[in-house]
């Protein structure tokens, strides 16, 4: 049986990874991919999704989503993603064949999940959560009718964007209060998770070693998003975030978890975006909330180098 997802996703280098990842494994059924505006504008992020379907044969359809936060500003993360929000040298990437639906991104989200049985669709947002924030608040009912939400977003200790906030949530606090603060099942898997996902060059050899073009697209990636991470957060391999969230969906043995009451600083000085864990014991029964806490590196990438390989 394989779960069906929605990805809520703003490619970026480790967005257009969980698409691979997505895609190329049997125990997903992709329903859809919707676009959000973060790593870079909606047109930039859509045009990427475009184009990485485009490379992988990516059947499922891309529905472009929010334009902006809720109430913020757009602010993009050129500095990680480069001025295309996809930077990449060394690739070609081709004119996008694949062509995006008319159906906006969060009527998409109602709809399938309106459509499907209770308990089937799983939402995986790997961007700022405005689409999501938008779809539950236009329509309620789907909080109690997803299966879960499981988000690359936020974290317990660390943060990339401020001293204590994560990108995700910090461009779009108020919608990840809302996505938060409904009482569906959710997984953070926030940067304490995701910083032990790196693309080392070990990795990075055993998917050059398949040699097919989408081989060659994720090598490439890889090495425009090391040059971004070392020059930016002087990282020496590049934390790949966003197929996290995927791979839990495959495999939930791919991290563990603990469960904790979750919520987001809207109005601190210095905090705004930040994410806060209640660790105290024992969690309340009325819990439905999680965290991603110790990733199986060797499990998580043989789940990404599997399903490049299947895509070919
Ligand atoms: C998150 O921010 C984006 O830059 C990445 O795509 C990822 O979703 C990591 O903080
Ligand atoms: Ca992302």
């Amino acid at each position: 049986m394989s779960t069906k997802i929605i990805l809520d996703c703003d490619p970026g280098h480790d967005d257009a990874v969980a698409m691979l990842l997505a895609a190329g494994s049997p125990e997903i059924e992709l329903l859809g991919i919707t676009t959000v505006g973060g790593n870079h504008t909606i047109d930039k992020v859509t045009h990427n999704a475009q184009v990485v379907a485009t490379i992988a044969g990516i059947d499922a359809t891309i529905y472009p989503g929010a334009t902006r936060p809720l109430v913020r500003a757009v602010e993009v993360a050129e500095d990680i993603h480069g001025d295309t929000g996809m930077e990449i040298h060394n690739f070609e990437l081709p004119e996008p064949t694949k062509q995006v639906s008319d159906t906006h991104a969060v009527d998409f989200i109602i709809d399938t999940i309106m459509n499907n049985e209770p308990g089937t669709v799983a939402l995986v947002p790997t961007g700022p959560l405005t689409n999501i924030a938008l779809a539950v608040r236009k329509e309620p009912r789907i909080a109690e009718r997803v299966k879960e939400v499981v988000l690359m977003g936020g974290g317990y200790h660390e943060g990339n964007w401020t001293a204590v906030a994560e990108f995700n949530i910090k461009i779009d606090p108020e919608a990840a209060h809302i996505v938060f603060n409904e009482k569906w099942p959710l997984t953070m898997v926030g940067l304490d998770l995701t910083h032990q996902a790196l693309a080392t060059p070990e990795v990075e050899a055993k998917i050059a070693v398949l040699g097919t073009h989408t081989a060659d697209f994720v090598v490439a990636l890889f090495a425009a998003f090391r040059k971004n991470y070392q020059d930016a957060q002087g990282f020496e391999n590049p934390p790949v975030h966003d197929p996290c969230a995927v791979a839990y969906l495959i495999d939930n043995s791919v991290f563990t978890t603990r469960k904790a009451p979750l919520d987001v600083e809207l109005t601190g000085a210095l905090t705004t975006g930040m994410t806060v864990a209640d660790f105290r014991s024992p969690a309340p029964a009325d819990c439905t909330t999680q965290v991603a806490v110790k990733l199986d590196f060797d499990k998580f990438w043989n789940l990404v180098i599997n399903a490049v390989e299947r895509i070919g």
